[in-house]
């Protein structure tokens, strides 16, 4: 089976209803490339709210997200040049992202409405540089997601303290400003976006705002080298306290996006589960240390080379099963724990993994164990015994990185594994089966 190409990151293939159909227990050998990350793209395009002048943005992801952002966006009168949503991807296990550029000088609007919230939580990063530019932001309040209640209270209590007035009417939060002014803010829990909303509106701010417990995340101090080129003041982003002095304006950039050490850490996954020999290359190693430390501790085998990491596990080595935590960065990524618990279906004991950043984060549980997965979860933990045989089974997705574990576990199964919901794959994975079938996975799209 190869891999059926149909278009990704259109409105109509939003709501199109694809499915992954997986023949199980090939190995996979050879490369994939990684893509601009998900999360690091979001918010370098709303930085772009924050000037008149161009922002070029190099390797951004054609994904669903992307696509949404950029009709957030083009909604708000801001003009993107070079995303096209529903192209049909090269055949190969190649890179298919691309340049953009965004202009917001006509902008006419001030409000991120709710079909587009709802469809993606992370349209909330144009809070921060709305209000800071243009004194006012109307964004439709995220309600809960899949994976948990995810409150936005932090990003308001920050704005707060730079001076903004936040009020509610309708399901929609108003956040005005005359010139925000810079201050002391504490996050009582790491946020990432939160932080980059906040160091995104403080650069604009008048006089140096101090945030302290700041997400270290790499996408954090990527949106930071950024608004840097653009002209802002930024000092310790990627630590846990980071200063900004804030300027009278910012200007155009060019900047490329840094890799998705998400995806990265997927593919890695994929390959230690499914044995083979597989090059996960276009990455940076250094920002998935947790689970390069994990692997080994595992007993993957792995050698890293500059921008590469190469992951060889025969099909019968052992794995060792392990003890792990969510944490927030450097520790071992939320975004990968779905991932690594069907890796430890495979392990050669029990498992524990501890979920910390979210509450509801184990909806893959229920989809895992239909396919004969022994997973006992009490609260935040769940149990997992190794050295189960996965059977092919008929599953569901329900969130974007359940979406990917339930993928590598119709990979390492007996027999037939349908994916369906896949469209929360296409959230944060650019043109996953034509990677995998790159390495010699057998899974093809189908619509139904
Ligand atoms: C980002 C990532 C997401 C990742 C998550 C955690 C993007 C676009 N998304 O999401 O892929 O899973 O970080 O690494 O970068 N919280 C509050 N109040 C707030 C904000 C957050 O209580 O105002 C809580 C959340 O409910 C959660 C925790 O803080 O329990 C961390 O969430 P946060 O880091 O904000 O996640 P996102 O930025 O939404």
């Amino acid at each position: 089976m190869g891999a059926e190409t149909l278009p990704i990151g259109t409105k109509s293939q939003k709501v199109a209803m694809d499915k992954f159909v997986i023949e199980g227990g090939s190995m996979l050998y050879g490369t994939v490339r990684i893509s601009g990350a998900k999360n690091s793209a979001l918010p370098a395009m709303a930085a772009a709210l924050l000037t008149n002048d161009d922002v070029h943005l190099g390797r951004v992801p054609c994904l669903a997200d992307v696509g949404t952002m950029v009709e957030l966006l083009e909604k708000m009168g801001v003009r993107t040049d070079g995303y096209e949503g529903g192209r049909r991807p090269a055949e190969g296990g190649g890179s298919f992202s691309k340049s953009i550029t965004i202009n917001a000088s006509g902008i006419n609007t001030h409000e991120a409405p709710y079909e587009l919230v709802r469809t993606m939580r992370a349209s909330v990063l144009v809070l921060g540089p709305l209000v800071a530019r243009y004194g006012s932001a109307r964004v439709s309040i995220p309600g809960g997601c899949a994976i948990g209640s995810r409150p936005i209270d932090l990003h308001l209590k920050g704005l707060t303290a730079l001076g903004a007035r936040v009020s509610m009417d309708h399901g929609y939060i108003d956040v005005t400003a005359q010139r925000l002014k810079g201050a002391k803010i504490a996050f009582d829990t790491v946020t990432v976006t939160g932080t980059e909303n906040l160091i995104m509106a403080a650069s604009l701010a008048q006089g140096t705002t101090v945030i302290r417990n700041a997400a270290r995340e790499p996408e954090v101090a990527s949106l930071a080298d950024q608004l840097v080129r653009m002209g802002a003041k930024i000092h310790g982003a990627g630590a846990d306290t980071v200063t900004i002095d804030g300027v009278d304006r910012l200007h155009g950039c060019a900047v490329d996006i840094i890799p998705d050490r998400i995806e990265a850490g997927t593919y890695m996954i994929a390959a230690a589960a499914a044995g083979g020999e597989v090059e996960i290359a276009d990455c940076k190693p250094g920002h998935v240390r947790a689970l390069l430390a994990r692997m080994q501790e595992a007993g993957i085998d792995y050698t890293e080379t500059g921008d590469s990491v190469v992951v060889k596990r025969e099909k019968t080595a052992r794995i060792k099963s392990l003890n792990v935590k969510t944490m927030p960065y450097p520790d071992f990524p939320t975004d990968l724990q779905a991932q690594l618990m069907v890796l430890m279906t495979q392990g050669d004991d029990t498992s524990v993994i501890t979920e910390t950043i979210f509450e509801n984060r184990f909806m893959h549980v229920p989809e895992l164990r239909r396919m004969g997965a022994d997973i006992k979860t009490e609260g935040n933990v769940a149990i997992v015994k190794g050295g189960t045989r996965l059977m092919g089974a008929q599953i569901m997705a329900t969130d974007l990185r359940a979406s990917a574990s339930l993928v590598i576990a119709g990979l390492i199964s007996d027999g037939t594994t349908e994916v369906s919901r896949i469209y929360h794959l296409d959230r944060g994975y650019e043109f996953m089966e034509n990677k995998l079938s790159g390495i010699g996975a057998k899974l093809k799209r189908t619509r139904t």
